[in-house]
């Protein structure tokens, strides 16, 4: 799920006397890691800016996925370059790994670079620059030696930024779908303990969180000491004070029995699953690598709504794949149609140097890669539409997140989640006290469905 967040407005302002900007491209992991940099550089002073034209330290925190999130990264740097002259650059995530070298390389003005499974080594990189002990510094430290483990153990205990917070249990893929750097960029699938997992829960729920999503590259892949993705849950769903869960993402080769299960037998698992499918022709899905063929992602659909019938699905899919003729086309928009996915997120191939799709011979031009995004967006815009209009008239059990814009200007508005994941918007009355409602479950009656979130107005508390 793309997003993009710039973390001055969300974490707290440290004291200190320098002047923090972290920005996060791509997925809820990365914005998870951007959190936690933020927090990893308090203690050595660093407070957070406002923009980034006023920052002393600048972190890139960035996304290797596409040719397009890469882009951005270089015209970014170019652009910090000449608006913040005087600011020390850092680049990480997934770019700052694959291309390290070539940024230090190429871009003069980055003085640190380090990868997705090295920024618990930031502050010390950092201290290498600013104690002029070195020009520059650099970590992109390979997968072998197992250090997604080790970063958890050196990571401070997380803040919470909201009612809803993220909890990375699982990182790294080990599928090697052909277009999908990942592999490479994040590293092999492995699992945090459920112990640590659970402690990290606590302490969340206990500055406030309410809901968690549990984050994974393959989150369903997770396993730890015989603990499946679905015992975890079960363990997660004991911790009193924690109200909704949610996991992401999942590939449909580790959606297992007791997983589907889990949809009916935990009351706290909300009814959301976002399970990507990528292509609707089995001939597509083999030249891809992913290890299922449509049939069996439908036979998936069917038995996670039997367990759950009113289970909102959503997915991610590629259209343009080298090979992708517009029959294997028609099946995407026949597979979408039988779905009915809610909120799916729909991207055009990209080639990534170094994976095996980007030796085969890309036969789609970008003008028909277009042409077949905007197809498919039509087709999953309006199953989410008639989605979101079936809760017209409905009261709906919302988790309240926080105010809409500014009170005065918008009236008493606040915004937050239904259990299927739509954003929803309502009013209150005067004389509630706005302040106690971030963090609530309360009952939202819903009025009409607006472009971008339901809207509604307060039913009961
Ligand atoms: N080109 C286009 N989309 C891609 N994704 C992953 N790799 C590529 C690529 N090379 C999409 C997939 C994945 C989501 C996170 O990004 O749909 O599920
Ligand atoms: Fe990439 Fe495929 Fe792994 Fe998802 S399952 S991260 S698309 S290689």
């Amino acid at each position: 799920m793309p997003v993009k967040i710039e973390h001055a407005a969300e974490t707290p302002a440290a004291a200190g006397a320098k002047k923090l900007f972290v920005k996060s491209y791509g997925c809820q992991m990365n914005v998870y890691d951007g959190l936690r940099m933020a927090e990893l550089l308090a203690p050595h002073g660093y407070a957070l800016a406002a923009e980034p034209e006023t920052a002393d330290l600048i972190v890139l925190n960035t996304c290797h996925i596409r040719e397009k999130a890469d882009e951005k990264v270089f015209s970014d740097i170019g652009r910090l370059r000449k608006n913040n002259a005087g600011a020390i650059i850092a680049v990480g995530g997934c770019t700052g790994q694959a291309l390290g070298a070539k940024i230090m390389q190429r871009e003069p003005a980055v003085s640190v670079v380090f990868g997705p499974q090295t920024y618990h080594h930031l502050p010390e990189l950092l201290g290498k620059v600013t104690s002029g002990q070195q020009k520059r510094a650099f970590d992109v430290s390979s997968f072998d030696t197992n250090p997604t483990l080790e970063k958890f153990d050196n990571l401070p205990t997380p803040g919470v930024y909201g009612p809803s917070a993220f909890l990375t249990i699982q990182e790294g893929c080990d599928k090697f779908c052909t277009y999908c750097v990942v592999p490479y960029t994040r590293g092999r699938e492995i699992s945090r303990s459920a112990q640590s997992i659970i402690a990290e829960a606590h302490k969340l729920v206990g500055q406030g969180a309410r809901e968690v999503t549990l984050l994974g590259q393959n989150v369903n892949a997770y396993e730890h000491e015989g603990i499946s993705l679905a015992k975890l849950l079960e363990m997660l769903g004991e911790i009193e004070g924690l109200e909704r869960l949610r996991f992401t993402t999942s590939h449909p080769a580790n959606t297992t029995p007791d997983l589907i299960a889990a949809f009916a037998n935990n009351p706290k698992l909300m009814p959301y699953f976002h399970l990507p499918v990528q292509a609707g022709s089995n001939k597509i899905l083999r030249a891809m690598n992913r290890a299922h063929t449509v049939e069996s992602y439908l036979e998936t659909i069917a038995a996670v709504r039997k367990a759950r019938p009113d289970i909102a699905i959503s997915g991610d899919f590629i259209v343009g794949f080298p090979g992708e003729t517009e029959e294997d086309f028609e099946q995407t928009l026949a597979l979408a149609h039988a779905v009915q996915y809610v909120g799916a997120y729909s991207f055009a191939y990209s080639a990534r140097p170094g994976t095996p799709a980007a030796q085969m011979a890309d036969t789609v031009d970008e003008v028909t890669k277009k042409e077949r995004l905007a197809a498919l967006n039509v087709v999953l815009d309006d199953s989410l539409a008639t989605f979101a209009q079936s809760f017209v008239g409905q009261t709906v059990p919302v988790l309240v997140e926080r105010p809409v814009g500014n009170p005065g200007r918008y009236g008493n508005q606040m915004r937050g989640r239904s259990p299927h994941n739509l954003p929803v918007n309502f009013t209150y009355p005067d004389t509630l006290d706005a302040a106690t409602l971030p963090g609530q479950v309360v009952h939202v009656a819903v009025t009409h469905s607006g472009s971008k979130a339901l809207v509604g107005t307060l039913a009961s508390r």
